[in-house]
Order: C-alpha cells, then structure tokens, then sequence
C-alpha cells in the first residue's frame, strides 16, 4: 500500500499542479502512456468540477486529491471539495447533463471519468460539498 494527499487552493491555475502531481505518484509503476493520460484526464475532469461547480469559480475554497495504490495495484483516487454540493446526483452524472449550458460545458465529465475508471462513486447533498471516489485495476498496465 503506499498513499498521498494533497491539499490545495481553488484556484483554476492550481489544476496543472494537482493534476501532474497526481501522475507524478504513479511514477514509479512504470504504467503505459495510455494509462497515465486516462488518469491524468479522470483528475482534470474532477480537480475541474470542483473549482468551476463546487466553489463557483469563486477561486477560493479548498480542494483535497488523495491517491493510493492497493499491493494488489488497485489505484483508488479521491477528489473532495467543501462547495455547493448537488442535489441530485444521478441527474448530474447523467451523459450530457451540465447545469452551466450558458457556459458551453458539454456535461460529459462524469462519463469522460467513469470510461477512464472501473468505478466511480459520487457522494454529495445540497450545501455538503462533494467527494467523488475513482477505482482503477492498473495490474495490466504495468
Ligand atoms: N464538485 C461538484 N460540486 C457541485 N456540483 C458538481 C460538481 N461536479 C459536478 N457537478 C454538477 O454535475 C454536473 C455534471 O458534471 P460534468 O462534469 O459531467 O459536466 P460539466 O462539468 O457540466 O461539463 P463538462 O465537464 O463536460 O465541461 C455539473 O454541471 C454540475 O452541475
Ligand atoms: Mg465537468
């Protein structure tokens, strides 16, 4: 088991850093390019919704990344924001639903992350903020 956590701002120009130091941990697993971009594109769709849905673009608030990696090379990635939460959360993970259509959003981020994943979890109510939980099998990239 090996593990990490990264706490940082919401800001919008913190989405590289988050993103590239989530695949800065996986690293040393040696894992195809393939893998690294599918999991680079899972962390910016959700680093993205928090900072842009969560905190309403507001550039303020925090967000926190945790990956760990299973002896059974299962990766679990973690993304949490203390914002707005949502209502319905099978309704936001809908294909094509966004709630910024104003916006030119496509609302395919959750569809983009659950192709890219072997499962994804969302926990998030009204004002509870949202965490959403990613599992990805990395044994056949490696
Ligand atoms: N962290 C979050 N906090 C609150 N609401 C969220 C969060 N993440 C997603 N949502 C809600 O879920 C909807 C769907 O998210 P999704 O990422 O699928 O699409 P989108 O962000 O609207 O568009 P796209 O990702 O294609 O640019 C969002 O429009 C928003 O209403
Ligand atoms: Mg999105």
């Amino acid at each position: 088991m090996n593990s990490m956590t990264l706490t940082f701002d919401a800001k919008i120009e913190n989405e590289v850093f988050a993103r590239t130091s989530g695949v800065a941990f996986l690293m040393p697993l040696n894992l195809s390019t393939e893998a690294m971009m599918e999991i680079k594109t899972v962390l910016a769709e959700a680093i993205v919704n928090a900072i842009l849905h969560g905190y309403q673009n507001r550039q303020e608030g925090k967000i926190t990344l945790s990956m760990s990696i299973s002896d059974e090379k299962e990766l679990t990635l973690i993304v949490e924001d203390d914002g707005v939460g949502m209502e319905d959360v099978l309704l936001a993970m809908t294909p094509m639903y966004t709630s910024c259509k104003e916006q030119e959003r496509s609302g395919m981020g959750f569809t983009i992350m659950e192709t890219f994943l072997d499962s994804l979890e969302v926990q998030s109510a009204a004002g509870e903020g949202c965490r959403i939980i990613g599992k990805k099998q990395l044994k056949q990239y490696g």
